[in-house]
């Protein structure tokens, strides 16, 4: 069993192979969080401290019970207007505006099975293969009529627990929601970084670790999606943690919406880290009768530093987030016509392109913006999802026809929530987009946003992806949304401050119609790059094009941020030209292939522009990659080094099993006569011997791990060596 409910205390006790998570209800109903931490068994409310502490209130049954305080005890689900001081998971008002709602447990359910969230992404499990199991707590205030249930998933052979929260309206008044967490985690004691993934585009996700002072930290997207900015990810961590030592936690969203994470150190030490649905841009009004989801968060804990965090949430989204025939496959190896020939695509270009592609040994090619409306730049066409024959010089139909005829697979790129002004949609629907009357509109690269909080809207936009869809044998979906939102007015909306929840609503119902329909079309997130690599859209598309960035070295920081909570297998990475696009930085081939191959692997370039000798080389890794990408799918990620701070990046996946491994490292900067640098390996198997591929030679396990392997000198900037190892 990994759920105990102990009566005689109270406690209910989620238990994984190696983490505990406990909480209890206290004499009054109301939930304490006792725990969660290195695998525990009994009742842990010994570590609960009582005194009288001066402004810290009691609750009414606690009578004179002075050292009793919701301001001073770690909580499960704090509730604003109920003495506990810190921040709130939730805030909820009634019809005279007044906050205040105490939650008491009714009752409880432990079932076998993880529980799913209506409408929304979430983890999913086998009941039996995986052992998984739910909790659901019942919570309920009298005066509002309020009900929460709260949801608790457990994953033991994972060592991942999910938790979300349902609010049902069961009384007569409309109760106004402010603030919507999904989970926190209260600490007692504990001296804290919170390391969370900060960015912008074409540089998104680098990791930054603070310290936390008395007070809040919070991160998070008011930008209607998850965001470049700060991903909806977070680590809390002793701050002597480090990749294999030091105990830490992670929050993960399922979610790709509006987030917020915080981690506050109140005025007893204590912490608590909270994460869900952002603030600013949330105030929904709970009708009676009406539900109200919080979307899921991942937590996962770890003992044994980031690393073994990192390998608990990469098993979790590998296998239990992402979904569908691509799921375990190695993905096709594709060219994208976008940096090869960005707005300039026609059926010949695009012929030429997949010649090319097809002669490189590439499995599939992909027409990126341009092909469709009046899509001549980026001022227009958005939302008309009409071939531009006139463009194209031919049908869609004809296009795919012509690309399968030279034995490549057929990709789409799309934009399916994006509007421009010039465009024949927003003229017949101008009031279909995200606009406030009388204001803005504000625009982002000269488009707008529709209004996906509307069914009319998801409907018609259903109905384009299909018509696109049919025309021909489409394998791959590029899904990309470039911009963030600004203004949230939806035209038919009862309520503004629903309309950025709804619109996420929309926006996974039409991807769920989506993979229900086209079960083996595999869709690869995109918003402007990284601008929503989230959990969320990772349930419906098993990649995510992790940059507009492809300078190799700059990837480096990106990939190596992106690793912590993500798997490799969801890294969309491709080969681009040089001097790069973004930065102008030039770097060796195969470097730039070496970086990729952290990733799902493709080129973005105009084969044309090669010389013979580089055609040749990427026909090798071509070649190299098909052996090597199971290995990536499927195998252990270690961060070897850290880009942001040392000469050196490295990193190697290492299958489970321990039998192979893959090393990569790439030298960030050189200096005239070099002091060596020294690659130290992890995961191999203790004892045993390798034997690298490249050279023939063999070393311990052992010494690879403890001094390393040495990058061979001379090297220039931006070399890179790979490595394979197989287990003698
Ligand atoms: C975004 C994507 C790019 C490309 C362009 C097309 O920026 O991230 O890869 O598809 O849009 O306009």
């Amino acid at each position: 069993m990994a759920i105990v409910f102990d009566p005689a205390h109270k406690t209910y006790t989620l238990h994984t192979e190696q983490t505990s998570y406990q909480l209890q209800a206290d004499r009054f109903g109301r939930l304490l969080h006792l725990y969660y931490g290195q695998r525990s068994e009994g009742c842990l409310d010994y570590l609960l401290t009582y005194a009288d502490r001066g402004f810290s209130g009691n609750p009414n049954e606690a009578g004179d019970e002075r050292r009793y305080s919701m301001d001073a005890l770690p909580q499960e689900f704090p509730v604003q207007g109920t003495g506990d001081y810190r921040s709130p998971l939730l805030s909820v008002r009634d019809e005279t505006g007044t906050f205040g709602c105490d939650l008491k447990l009714q009752g409880h359910t432990i079932r076998a099975g993880k529980y799913a969230l209506e409408g929304l992404p979430a983890v999913y499990a086998d009941t039996e293969a995986d052992g998984a199991e739910t909790l659901e707590l019942r919570l309920y205030n009298e005066r509002l009529g309020l009900y929460v249930t709260l949801l608790y998933g457990v994953l033991p052979k994972l060592d991942i627990i999910t938790r979300a929260a349902v609010l049902e309206n069961a009384g007569s008044g409309t109760l106004r929601v402010e603030k919507l967490q999904s989970a926190c985690l209260d600490f007692v004691s504990g001296d804290f970084d919170l390391i969370c993934f900060q960015g912008r585009h074409a540089m998104e996700r680098t990791p930054d670790r603070r310290p936390l002072h008395h007070g809040s930290t919070v991160i998070g997207s008011r930008r209607g999606y998850s965001s470049h900015q700060y991903n909806p990810f977070v680590i809390l961590a002793d701050r002597t943690a480090t990749e294999t030592a030091g105990r830490c936690w992670a929050m993960q969203f399922v979610y790709s919406g509006g987030f917020q994470a915080e981690a506050e150190l109140d005025q007893y030490g204590q912490t608590r880290l909270q994460m869900g649905l952002a603030e600013d841009t949330f105030s929904y009004p709970l009708r009676p009768g009406e539900k109200l989801t919080a979307p899921e968060v991942i937590l996962t804990y770890s003992a044994a530093g980031l690393e073994r965090l990192s390998h608990n949430l990469h098993r979790c989204i590998r296998r239990h987030i992402c979904r569908g025939r691509y799921r375990d496959a190695v993905r096709p190896l594709l060219l994208n016509s976008w940096e090869a020939a960005y707005f300039n695509i026609n059926a010949d270009t695009l012929i030429a392109l997949g010649r090319e592609a097809k002669a490189l040994g590439l499995d599939l090619l992909v027409m990126d913006d341009g092909w469709f409306g009046e899509r001549w730049n980026d001022r227009a066409g958005l939302g008309d999802w009409t071939t531009n024959e006139k463009k194209l010089g031919c049908s869609l139909g004809e296009l795919i026809g012509q690309v399968k005829a030279l034995g490549l697979r057929f990709g789409i790129w799309m934009e399916p929530e994006m509007v421009n002004e010039d465009s024949a949609l927003y003229r017949a629907h101008p009031d279909w987009a995200l606009t406030i009357p009388g204001e803005g509109p504000v625009r982002a690269r000269c488009q707008l946003v529709l209004d996906l909080s509307r069914r009319e809207v998801c409907d018609y936009l259903f109905q384009s992806l299909c018509a696109v869809l049919d025309q021909g044998d489409i394998s791959y979906l590029k899904w990309d949304a470039n911009r963030s939102i600004a203004e949230v007015y939806s035209r038919t909306a009862d309520d503004q401050g629903r309309v950025l929840y709804d619109y996420m609503l929309g926006l996974y119902d039409i991807l769920e119609r989506l993979t229900a329909r086209y079960p083996d079309l595999l869709i690869e997130g995109c918003s402007g790059g990284g601008g929503r690599f989230d959990a969320g859209m990772l349930y419906y598309c098993p990649q995510i094009w992790c940059s507009d960035n492809t300078d190799a070295v700059d990837r480096l920081t990106i990939q190596y941020g992106t690793s912590f909570g993500y798997p490799a297998s969801t890294v969309g990475a491709h080969v681009s030209a040089c001097p790069n696009h973004q930065t102008g930085r030039v770097t060796p081939l195969a470097t730039r292939a070496a970086v990729a191959m952290a990733g799902t692997f493709g080129y973005e370039l105009d084969p044309k522009t090669l010389s013979e000798e580089e055609k040749e080389e990427i026909r090798r890794q071509v070649a190299a990659f098909r052996e090597d990408a199971p290995l990536v799918l499927d195998g252990l990620y270690y961060r070897l080094s850290d880009p942001t701070r040392e000469l050196c990046a490295a990193w190697a996946f290492v299958s489970e099993s321990g039998e192979r491994c893959l090393l990569s490292a790439v030298l960030q900067n050189c200096h005239g006569n070099m002091t060596p640098v020294y690659v130290k390996l992890r995961g191999l198997t203790p004892g045993a011997l390798y034997r690298v591929r490249e050279s023939g030679a063999v070393y311990p396990a052992d010494a690879l791990m403890d001094m390393g392997l040495p990058f061979p000198l001379p090297a220039a900037e931006y070399d890179s060596r790979v490595w394979h190892f197989e287990r003698v």
